[in-house]
């Protein structure tokens, strides 16, 4: 189990230069399943979920080689029998279940596993396998998916979800006929996918919208892709310069997937530039407080919710969240009142009431996201902090304390 064991009140500068989104990168792997010979991927970022990815390809068949950033997959033929151990420590495996219906005519998957930020049905995905074709059985926990051959069909989703988006399309690409997708997800993450499937030889428009249309072809190859920047690696560094006061550069970013966070540090008194690939992030005297609601891209992300409220506690005011797209994504907020923060929870918003001196304390991460807002907690907090529960913040961070020292915090990794 590891620890980060941090010394707050360091004003971070410099520049920190982001890594390839872990939400592109997860759903490109899973395509290759689509296809067949070799893919070159670039700009993966080294976190614990690609690894774990790589090994639920690897029990599928393919070959994974990984190594700084550079990833090579090789697949030839292809198994349907998902390792259940994999699935349930990362939900991002049930995206194996389009492609490998759509190459297989058949997967077994098991259910993934409990969440901590919320129940996360699955019934957008299989309503829209059942919708191409498929029967869907659950059997001893596991999903078992069936369609000798998927064909199109016009679909609409309740809601726009991100995974059932990729997944229905990812099943499309080898259908009969047309598929067409409404309510889409509008994810810039969709949008790489898009490019890479047809780089395979797919046929599918119109991600990025809120209508995806896709042609089923016969087969598909391979091809090579270089991952967009994560935009939440993004945002959490920005927070990061502004919690501990400080200044920098966010270097390798796309800052039009970033615009509701900048729009809002911005109102809450940010100084920003931004660039074509880079955004420069002052801190002014005084934070202002704000007012957001969660929301589908082009909304303000989920994923940036817990650290932008823990950025309230140090804002002169009171500030309130609204959560939308999860249920139940304020657990970390019980960590946040161990480092003195003023914070008040009800169903689905958070307030905050701030400036506070904020103090050291003993934390423990619950997820991934919670996890980089209790780092942040503690990087504005007087004295030292522990965070346990690292091995979340290693899912989705490649090597945050690095990172951090690099801009001069005091974070420090420890190992039990
Ligand atoms: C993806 C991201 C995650 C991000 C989320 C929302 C990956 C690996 N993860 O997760 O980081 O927080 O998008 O931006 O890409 N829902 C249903 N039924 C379904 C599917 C979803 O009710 O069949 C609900 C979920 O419970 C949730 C909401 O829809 O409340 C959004 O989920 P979804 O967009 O599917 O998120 P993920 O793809 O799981």
């Amino acid at each position: 189990m590891a620890k980060f064991l941090v010394e707050g009140q360091r004003t971070l500068g410099g520049t920190v230069s982001i890594n390839g989104a872990k939400n592109s990168a997860l759903k490109l792997m899973v395509a290759a399943l689509l296809g067949q010979g070799t893919f070159r991927l670039e700009n993966v970022p080294d976190i614990t979920d690609v690894k774990t990815m790589a090994g639920v390809l690897q029990a599928l068949g393919a070959d994974v080689c990984f190594n700084s950033g550079r990833m090579e997959l090789t697949v030839s033929s292809v198994e349907g029998q998902t390792p259940e151990a994999l699935v349930k420590s990362m939900r991002a495996s049930v995206q194996v279940m389009g492609p490998l219906l759509a190459r297989l005519g058949w997967a077994r998957v098991a259910k993934p596993g409990g969440c901590n930020i919320g129940n996360r049905p699955l019934d957008i995905h299989l309503s829209g396998f059942e919708q191409m074709g498929a029967t869907i059985e659950v059997e001893d926990d596991m999903y078992v998916a069936r369609a000798p051959r998927l064909h199109g069909a016009d679909i609409t989703f309740r809601y726009p979800s991100v995974g059932a988006t990729e997944n229905i399309m990812m099943a499309a690409t080898m259908a009969k006929g047309r598929t067409v997708i409404r309510n889409a997800a509008r994810e810039p993450e969709i949008i790489d996918i898009q490019e890479f499937l047809n780089l395979m030889g797919a046929k599918v428009k119109g991600a990025g919208t809120s209508v995806i249309t896709i042609d089923g072809v016969a087969d598909l190859g391979a091809a090579n892709f270089s991952v967009i920047p994560d935009r939440i690696e993004a945002g959490t560094y920005l927070l990061a310069f502004l919690i501990t006061g400080g200044s920098g550069t966010i270097e390798n970013v796309i800052p039009e997937h970033i615009v509701p966070l900048l729009h809002l540090v911005s109102a809450m008194g940010a100084e920003l530039e931004v660039e074509e690939r880079a955004v420069h992030v002052g801190s002014p005297p005084k934070l202002k407080p704000f007012q957001v609601s969660t929301a589908p891209y082009p909304g303000f992300p989920t994923d940036l919710q817990p650290q932008i409220t823990t950025l309230a506690t140090q804002a002169f005011g009171r500030s309130r969240l609204v959560e939308e797209v999860f249920d139940r994504r304020f657990g970390y907020t019980r960590e946040l009142l161990k480092l003195g923060a003023r914070i008040e929870v009800s169903k689905r918003a958070v307030f905050v009431e701030g400036p506070t001196k904020l103090r050291g304390a003993q934390l423990s991460a619950g997820d991934l996201r919670a996890g980089a807002a209790l780092v942040l907690g503690a990087l504005a907090a007087e004295g030292n902090s522990v965070v346990c529960g690292v091995e979340h913040i290693d899912r989705g961070y490649e090597a945050m304390e690095m990172r951090l020292q690099s801009l001069g915090a005091h974070v420090e990794r420890t190992e039990e």
